[in-house]
Order: structure tokens, then C-alpha cells, then sequence
């Protein structure tokens, strides 16, 4: 009495087919699990014990050896619940037994039997397509998320008895369907950009990181609106596309974040308070999960009153930036998430916050503030593509009722000059300027005679670092994009050179 049939498990965003084995013989009844289990795995077997019961059927008394194949691989989980219940009820004959090869079950079982969603479906379900699985069991919790993927059937189940049924032929599921995924367009903010006066500069520089996903480091004393600005960027920001969608989901899937088990629309915008450890930014922990970095990918990591965070959380930044994945070593694995991200800072010049006004006078010693400004390295500076500066606003500023521009028509100007990225660097995996390897910038940000002179000029008088030189050309890319322009001229760079001229002020 023996059976086999496939559940997965995820190490990072990939799935693996784990084959679960059951033998019933005869001899003393026990009940164990080989292979591999982790701790949340042996704790499935009172579930599935209890379950199987509460389900009207009864618990063999058998010698019942369950092995989950390959033996190398660390299974985690407790979406293993189902398939361990089911080899079971098949090597019983409750179930029919007949070929489940191309079947794959996924669930976590409640003792009376029932199915709870599970973490990290999405990814599973991918990754089984990928691995020629053609149908998909699971709970009905996680229905709207698995559809997502086409070219398998998915079939969402409430409980075991209703699986049992389905199995033997005795209840009809018809897979599940998702009528159409719709990513909106024009999402409803009770924020807007026209509620900022002035800061013509401030707005203009998050329309550019925006449309190209730059980082962007906002610096100016206090009120002057930086955190106001910063909260209003995902009122402009680009559609998301359904590939960066999907990506969005696997990630807040695997993290249990997902609110309608659906996929994600919005793209994210994540701000930590200043006291986050490394590991909540980075991701890792005993059962490991991603962090910020990863739970911003395509959309924003915001980080309000940056020097006030930890140097060596900043520091950790410094590769995922670089990188565009994280990786987090274990024990016996080392799992790599995406973190593609768009950071946005701000800070104060100096303590007091006023270094620099012309209003206020700075009560900070030189001492103070070079210490205040050396909590962020230069190897971060280097990673921020866009530096600016604000002033306070002005009291006529303020108190003018002329009509501001809207997110709507700043989030246009944005849809457009992403579309033509998404158009040029469409089948290179790229989404944005921002994406760019200095492979690619050579082939694609081409200047004109007059752009090359100045950038020449200013390389040599700035002594730009071979990184801020490339970013500087991904910027000027974005800046012409938004101008509808193929090649990159004056005017372009000289905006571009422009937002890298302020870190020379501070920190030079
Ligand atoms: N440009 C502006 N237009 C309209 N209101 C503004 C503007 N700047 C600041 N304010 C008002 O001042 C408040 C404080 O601004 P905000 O918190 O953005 O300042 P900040 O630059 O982040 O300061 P801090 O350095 O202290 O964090 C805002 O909530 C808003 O009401
Ligand atoms: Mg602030």
C-alpha cells in the first residue's frame, strides 16, 4: 500500500517539486516523516493526524512512513499538510489511486479539516508551470493569486473532504478562472502634488526619478516640505507593467503581505522608521523572509531623516542598490531575493537643520556637522542619482491661489517617457532607465556634439567618479525621454550634471 504524489516547496522565490512517498505496512503503528523535514514539518503530522479524523475517516493503524524526495533539499512549510494527508488516504484506497504525475497539492490543513491559505502560492505556482505541472490543487484562500498564471488548471478547494470527493470522481470543481486582471490606471490619492506651493525644483526632480526610477536624496531645513513632497510621490508614479506586477506578488506572497490575495496593482512605496535593524531592511531572520529592500522592488524605498538611521543599516544598502538582489546566507542555503528598487531620502544640512539658510542662523559647530554629514558615506552619495536642494517656501509662495499642476497631469508626463523605455528595452528584461548596465548605457544614451562637450568639461572640473559619470548619463537619458527626444542634448545634461552638483557642496 503505497502512493506518490507532488506538493513544493520554496527556497527564495523558486519552487521545487518535493514528491511525497507514503508506505502503509503492517507492525507497530507509527507515524513518521523522513526527509529532510524542518520543525514546521513535524508538527504537519499532528494536523494531518487530527484532520484525517475530524474528516469522518479513520487514522490507519499502520506502520506509515511518509518520505519527502529529494532528501537534500530543506522542505519548509506547511503547504506540505495536504499532499501528507492525501498519500495517505491513497495508499488507504480511499482516494483513488490512479497516475497524479502531472498534479501538484498545496494546502495547510486546520484540525477540523479545512484548508487555510498559504504563504508564497503565487511563486509555487510558477515555478510548477515552469517544471510541466498542468494542474494545481489549492485552498480556496489562494485562489485569486494562483490564477494570475496562465496554463494551469487551478482548482481551489475549501476542505479535505470536498478534495477527497473531487479525486473520486464524486464532486465536479471547474478550474478557476480570474476574468481579467486589471491594472488601474488612474488610481484615487487624497493627496496631490498641487497641494505643494512653490518647490518648482523639489517637484521637477521627483518627476524625473520618477519617470526613470532614480534615487533621489532631498535635502533642506525643517517645513520646508521634503517628507510633505516625498509622501505625494506615488501619486505619480508610472503604471506598473503586468511582468513588474507579477514580481511585486511573488515577493508579497512569500512574505504573507498580500491583502486580497490578488495581484498587486500599486507600485509599492515602503518607508521604515529610522530605528529598522539591518534585517528588517534587508530581510533574513530564522524563518527567513524579505525585507524592505525587496518588498520595495519596482516601486519605492523612502527613507525620511536619513542620517538618522543606523550607519551600518545604511551601509547594508549599499549592495541590493548596486545590485538590484539581495542575498541572505543560512545555514545550509543561501536564498537571493529581487530588490530593484527607487530610494528616496531626505535630511537636514546639518543638526539644527538651518546650515545654509539665509533666515536662520545654524547654532551647529563645524565639528557637529561634518560628524552629521559623514553618517552618510560616499559610496552611498555615489548610489543617489539625483542630489537636491530646498529652500523654505516663501510667504507669497504660500499664500498664492494660482492653480497648480496635479499629480494627473505630472503622472501623464511620466506613463509617457516610461512607455518609451518600456518600448526600447522591451525583451531585455530592463524597465527603466534607471536599470541600465554600463553595457547598455554606451548603446543607448547617445549625446550630441554639444552634450558631449559639456559633459566633458564638466568630468574634468567636478572629477567625477566612473559611477556618478554613468548615472549622470542615465538621468540626462530620463530628461530626454521626458522631452520625447532620442538623442540626448545640452539642456538634458546640463540638468542631469546639474542634480550631482550638490553633494560637491555638502561633502566635498
Ligand atoms: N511647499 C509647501 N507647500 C505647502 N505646505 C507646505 C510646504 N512646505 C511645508 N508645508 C507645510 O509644512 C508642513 C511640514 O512640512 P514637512 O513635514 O514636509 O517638512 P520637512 O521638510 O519634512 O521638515 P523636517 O526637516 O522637519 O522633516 C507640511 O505638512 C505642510 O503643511
Ligand atoms: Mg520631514
Amino acid at each position: 500500500m503505497y502512493s506518490k504524489i507532488n506538493t513544493c516547496v520554496l527556497q527564495g522565490l523558486n519552487g521545487y517539486i518535493i514528491e511525497v512517498e507514503t508506505d502503509l505496512s503492517r507492525g507497530l503503528p507509527v507515524f513518521n516523516i523522513v526527509g529532510l523535514p524542518d520543525a514546521s514539518i513535524k508538527e504537519s503530522k499532528e494536523r494531518v493526524r487530527t484532520a484525517i479524523k475530524n474528516s469522518g475517516f479513520e487514522f490507519p493503524l499502520s506502520r506509515i512512513i511518509v518520505n519527502l524526495a529529494p532528501a537534500n533539499l530543506k522542505k519548509e512549510g506547511s503547504q506540505l499538510d495536504l499532499s501528507i494527508a492525501l498519500g495517505i488516504l491513497i495508499a488507504m484506497g480511499i482516494v483513488e489511486d490512479t497516475d497524479y504525475s502531472d498534479t501538484a497539492f498545496i494546502g495547510e490543513l486546520s484540525l477540523d479539516g479545512s484548508l487555510n491559505p498559504v504563504e508564497g502560492a503565487l511563486p509555487m505556482i510558477i515555478s510548477l508551470r515552469e517544471l510541466n505541472i498542468k494542474r494545481c490543487i489549492v485552498p480556496y484562500g489562494n485562489k485569486n493569486e494562483s490564477s494570475v498564471v496562465e496554463d494551469i488548471e487551478i482548482i481551489p478547494i475549501k476542505n479535505l473532504n470536498q478534495v477527497v470527493d473531487y479525486l473520486n470522481g464524486k464532486d465536479e470543481i471547474i478550474p478557476y478562472k480570474n476574468n481579467g486582471i486589471l491594472l488601474d490606471e488612474d488610481d484615487k490619492f487624497d493627496i496631490d502634488f498641487s497641494d505643494i506651493k512653490g518647490q518648482e525644483g523639489l517637484k521637477r526632480s521627483l518627476e524625473v526619478a520618477a519617470a526613470g526610477g532614480h534615487n533621489l536624496l532631498i535635502i533642506g531645513p525643517p517645513g520646508s516640505g521634503k517628507t510633505m513632497a516625498a509622501k505625494r510621490l506615488p501619486t505619480i508614479l508610472p503604471v506598473l507593467s503586468f511582468d513588474e506586477a507579477i514580481e511585486v506578488t511573488k515577493i508579497y506572497s512569500v512574505s504573507g503581505l498580500l491583502e486580497s490575495n490578488a495581484l498587486v496593482k500599486k507600485r509599492p512605496f515602503r518607508a521604515p522608521h529610522h530605528t529598522a535593524s539591518s534585517t528588517s531592511l534587508i530581510g533574513g531572520g530564522r524563518i527567513p523572509k524579505p525585507g524592505e529592500v525587496s518588498l520595495a522592488h519596482n516601486g519605492v524605498l523612502f527613507l525620511d531623516e536619513l542620517p538618522e538611521f543606523k550607519r551600518e543599516v545604511l551601509e547594508v544598502l549599499r549592495q541590493p542598490m548596486e545590485d538590484g538582489v539581495v542575498t541572505i546566507s543560512r545555514v545550509n542555503a543561501t536564498l537571493t531575493y529581487p530588490a530593484k528598487f527607487m530610494m528616496v531620502a531626505s535630511m537636514n544640512p546639518c543638526p539644527c537643520g538651518y546650515y545654509g539658510d539665509s533666515l536662520h542662523e545654524c547654532t551647529c559647530s563645524q565639528a557637529s556637522i561634518d560628524r552629521y554629514l559623514a553618517k552618510i558615506s560616499n559610496p552611498l552619495l555615489d548610489r543617489i542619482d539625483i542630489h537636491i536642494e530646498v529652500l523654505p517656501v516663501d510667504y507669497k509662495e504660500l499664500r498664492e491661489n494660482k492653480k497648480l499642476e496635479t499629480s494627473k497631469e505630472i503622472r501623464d508626463r511620466v506613463n509617457n517617457a516610461r512607455t518609451i523605455q518600456l518600448k526600447r528595452y522591451e525583451g531585455d528584461s530592463i524597465y527603466s532607465n534607471s536599470q541600465l548596465s554600463p553595457k547598455d548605457i554606451k548603446k543607448y544614451c547617445k549625446l550630441n556634439k554639444e552634450a558631449d562637450g559639456i559633459m566633458k568639461e564638466a568630468f574634468k572640473r567636478y572629477r567625477f567618479s566612473a559611477r556618478t559619470y554613468n548615472r549622470i548619463l542615465k538621468v540626462a537619458r530620463t530628461i530626454a525621454d521626458l522631452d520625447g527626444q532620442d538623442i540626448i542634448v545640452g539642456k538634458h545634461i546640463l540638468e542631469a550634471i546639474r542634480y550631482r552638483s550638490l553633494d560637491k557642496k555638502y561633502w566635498g
